[in-house]
């Protein structure tokens, strides 16, 4: 199958995957969102995330209560920290303010996103002394592989001369300087790209400005002359809040890689009279809780519309579901752009190709941890209803098709991952072959690594089935590689 589709593959696509490394540096392994196993940058173990069916207390496990008259039952609460942070006296005050509790969305994107405290805001939490680690983070050959993606896409697009390549999230910038190393040698298409990074937080926005070794100041506005350039590929980069910010009017190529499942959802549960929202409180004690809308909520408009694409069925068996209005929003977004102005996007990230249940999580160094405890400084996150954005995409336009979801292990698998492993191991010390085969594994493997010799809690874990890659395209590309 692989040797397959490199066949098939242009000679500009053959050439990215055998290039010799451009920096034959695979990048330092750390724990994964999801993972069980951790290295240092110096590679030794860190304190290490547990599988999210571990022993470790989910948010699933969490009981709440359901309460019908007027939201002051007595339900379980959780230890806060000892003194109110600054965050946590916002999410109170919101609730004193209103009279009553909050949507778990509402408080998701205040932790996580909140301008003065929110959890990506100020600082860098990727790596060993952060919270978490993704993919572009774990080898160079991630980043690379979308490179090959990527520029597969623009030669199916006609190779325009103006491109708008989009990142929605990009954490630390690493995806895309890899990315950008890996085409460098291609003018016509470094030429042609014009990056936009779309990020909230203004401290991982100096941490991008630095990955893609950029130079000049941030305008905001490309008329004004003071462009931002990446002097990896001279292409010129800026910075916007939301996706409606990048200018339309040309091709767009977007890549959301870990960018949906930051996006807040609605949860709901089932109760004896249907669904109800759950909701974060404030108890006697001012602590928070869970409790559930006793009447129906704005989002259950949402519920409404999920369900519609649901087998009743499947929903019957389901005691919880989670829905996330701002993917919705963000794939209408996307797939009009994509619809009037041609291009594609690629979604990655862990999730179902179907409805969600019950998934949200807190990671903190490495561990998972309560949802409602100390909020900011801990990551939450959620699944990612595939099904949901598949069949929003196909509602919203015409003009463009939706391919997969297929697992990461298929889509890196069927770009020719193992050929560019191949061409790094050729050019390598021992150390660094050592560190590519571990990153390949976990990019691609399933479960346990079979080869691991170190310690058992300390074993690799693959994500090549976890995590799932979708495309949303402009009909005129036809099928994307390697969908
Ligand atoms: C989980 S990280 C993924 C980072 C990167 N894509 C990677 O894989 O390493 C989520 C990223 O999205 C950004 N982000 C989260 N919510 C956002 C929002 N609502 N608007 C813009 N950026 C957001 C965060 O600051 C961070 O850069």
């Amino acid at each position: 199958m692989l040797r397959r589709v490199a066949a098939q593959a242009s000679t500009h696509y053959r050439r990215l995957l055998t290039a010799s490394s451009p920096t034959s540096t695979p990048h330092v392994h750390f724990p994964f969102r999801q993972c069980s196993t951790s290295y240092t940058s110096n590679s030794n173990f860190v304190e290490h995330l547990e599988d999210s069916d571990s022993t470790f207390p989910s948010p699933s496990s969490t009981k709440i209560s359901i309460d019908r008259s007027g939201l002051h039952n007595p339900s379980e609460h959780f230890h806060g920290p000892t003194s109110d942070s600054e965050l946590v006296k916002h999410l109170k005050g919101i609730i004193k303010f209103r009279g009553g509790p909050i949507t778990v969305a509402e408080y998701m994107e205040e932790v996580l996103t909140n301008p003065k405290a929110g959890f990506y805001i100020n600082r860098d939490v990727f790596g060993a002394q952060g919270d978490f680690v993704t993919s572009p983070e774990v080898s160079q050959i991630f980043g690379e592989m979308i490179g090959v993606w990527v520029m597969c896409v623009w030669e199916q697009m006609g190779r325009p001369n103006k491109v708008n390549l989009v990142e929605l999230g990009p954490g630390r910038g690493t995806l895309l300087a890899d990315l950008l190393r890996g085409v460098s040698k291609f003018k016509n298409f470094t030429e042609s790209v014009r990056i936009h990074m779309v990020e909230c937080s203004p401290a991982l926005r100096k941490v991008q400005y630095q990955s893609l070794k950029c130079e000049g100041e941030d305008g905001g506005d490309e008329n004004e002359g003071k462009q931002v350039v990446s002097t990896m590929t001279c292409s010129p980069v800026s910075w916007h809040a939301t996706m409606e910010e990048v200018p339309a009017g040309l091709p767009t190529i977007i890549i959301a890689h870990e960018f949906y499942d930051a996006l807040p959802v609605h949860q709901f549960q089932r109760a004896s009279n249907g669904w109800c929202e759950k909701m974060i409180d404030v108890d006697e004690n001012s602590l928070f809780r869970f409790v559930l809308s006793p009447r129906p909520t704005p989002a259950t408009l949402y519920l409404v519309k999920r369900s519609k694409w649901t087998e009743t069925e499947e929903t019957a068996k389901l005691s919880h579901i989670e829905i996330c209005p701002k993917a919705m929003d963000l794939t209408q977004t996307i797939v009009k752009r994509i619809g009037s102005d041609g291009g594609a996007a690629l979604i990655i990230d862990y999730g179902l190709n179907g409805i969600v249940s019950d998934s949200l999580q807190a990671i903190r160094k490495h561990k998972f941890v309560n949802i409602l405890d100390n909020p900011g400084s801990a990551d939450l996150s959620a699944y990612v209803d595939f099904a949901a954005v598949r069949h929003l995409a196909e509602e919203v336009s015409e003009n463009v098709t939706v391919h997969g979801p297929i697992t990461q292990s298929q889509f890196l698998g069927a770009l020719g991952i193992n050929f560019r492993v191949e061409a790094l191991l050729e050019n390598c010390t021992d150390e660094q072959a050592d560190s590519l085969r571990t990153g390949y594994w976990r990019l691609v493997g399933e479960g346990e690594a079979p080869f691991w010799e170190g310690p058992d809690e300390h074993t690799p874990i693959g994500m090549g089935t976890r995590y799932l890659a979708m495309a949303i395209v402009n009909k005129e590309i036809g099928v994307p590689v390697p969908f």
